[in-house]
């Protein structure tokens, strides 16, 4: 993660069902996350009321952007 991209993202919501802010989706993917269901392991995320409609979506840009 680039040094300017943690403050933001440690404000922005990741998983807006769960409460899980985005820089918790980046450090996963970061520390070796490799798909949604990795990330939802190590995060939580997932297993809200919309079942990962809107953190799956966010979650696959960040990986496409990571790898
Ligand atoms: S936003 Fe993550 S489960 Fe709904």
């Amino acid at each position: 993660m680039q040094p300017d991209e943690r403050p933001m993202a440690a404000l922005k919501a990741g998983c807006i069902c769960k409460g899980v802010k985005l820089i918790r989706l980046i450090e996963a993917i970061d520390n070796g996350a490799a798909s949604f269901a990795e990330v939802a392991t190590v995060t939580g995320i997932g297993g809200g009321p919309c079942k990962g409609k809107r953190c799956g979506k966010k979650v696959r840009e960040l990986l496409a952007q990571r790898r």
